[in-house]
Order: structure tokens, then sequence, then C-alpha cells
């Protein structure tokens, strides 16, 4: 079994909150070992629950579109979440869970080891230990980030459900995510 296979092999059975206790299925996240880029979104909703699949669900529609826009294969990208398993009513995990979860997205990363990874929105931010006052001071930036002893980069944008509600953002998450593409392209 390789790496990524016995973290999934873990999280299904993972107790270590209680977002345990009402999910239908685990999601531990998709894509391929080898992935450059490693996506981080916030949580499992209704369709990923009943799945054990990230991000196929109408917000996983709507990033797959704006990565096909831009020429990112979702197929190469590693897809999962700040916590595994969906809160109940797609509330917003709380501290303590991603904290909980936090030791797979490490085990993740550590196996990948990505050339960058997106954050989507605050939840993410909050997975990998990101401090600001408000989303908006760190949106569009990308930054180094010693994780645990991983040497990361990091590029923040908002969640995706956020210009799938509201059409103003939506030129901004398209700007943030044409960078993604540059910053995976680029040399270094
Ligand atoms: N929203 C997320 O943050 N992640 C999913 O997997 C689905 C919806």
């Amino acid at each position: 079994m390789n790496g990524l296979k016995k973290i999934a092999s873990k999280v299904v059975v993972c107790t270590l909150c209680d977002l345990s206790l009402k999910r239908k299925n685990s999601v531990p996240g998709t894509g391929p070992e080898n992935a450059k880029l490693f996506i981080i979104g916030e949580a499992p909703g209704k369709y990923e629950d009943e799945k054990g699949l990230p991000f196929i669900g109408l917000s996983g529609r709507f990033l797959n579109k704006y990565l096909e826009a831009v020429g990112i294969k979702r197929e190469d990208a590693f897809v999962t979440n700040a916590v595994k398993c969906r809160p109940p009513n797609n509330r917003k995990p709380e501290s303590k869970e991603v904290d909980a979860c936090r030791p797979y997205l490490i085990g993740q990363l550590s196996i990948i080891k990505p050339k960058l990874v997106l954050a989507l929105g605050t939840s993410a931010c909050n997975a990998l230990g990101i401090k600001y006052k408000h989303l908006s001071d760190v949106r569009g930036k990308s930054m180094d980030l010693d994780f645990f002893g991983l040497k990361l980069h990091v590029f923040i944008t908002f969640h995706p459900s956020f210009p799938m509600r509201f059409t103003k953002p939506r030129d901004t998450f398209l700007m943030d995510l044409k960078e993604v593409a540059r910053l995976l392209n680029s040399q270094q």
C-alpha cells in the first residue's frame, strides 16, 4: 500500500473528533502522489459525504471550471480539505476539528511534497496556521511556510463558494488562478 493509501485507510475509520459521529463517509482526498499542486478546501459537503470524494458538488464544479480556464488539469492536482468529514449542516469546521485533522494533512503534504499549495479560504489557512485579520490581507499572495518542518510555497485565494454565489469576486478569483498556473509553470 502506498503512503497516501495508508493515510486514507486511517481517515476512513478516524474518530479523532466528533465530526466522525455524523458522517456517512470521510473524504481523505484524491489525486496523484506526484501532484505539483495541492489544493486545500474547507470541508466535505453533502455530495462529498455521500461519495467519499472531495469537491464533487456545486462548488467543485465551479472550481473545476476555473481550473480548466487557466489550463490546470484537476486530475493532476491533489485535492483535499482542512477537515476530512462533513460538519453538520455544512457549518464551518471548528478550530479543534481542524487541529484534530491536521496530522492527516501533514502526512499527505510530506508524501506529495507539492511545488505549490493552493489554500481556498479561511479554513484552509487555519489548517496551515496562516494568521491574518481579514482574508483580504493575504488573498492573492503567495508565501513560504515552514509547516511542521515541511517547506511549503502557499498561494491563498477565496473558497470557490464565494465567487460561485456572488458575481463580483469572479474576476479576482480568475486572476488568482491565473497566478497559480503561472507559479506552477515557473522555473523555481
Ligand atoms: N467545499 C469544500 O471546501 N470542500 C469540498 O470538498 C466540497 C465543498
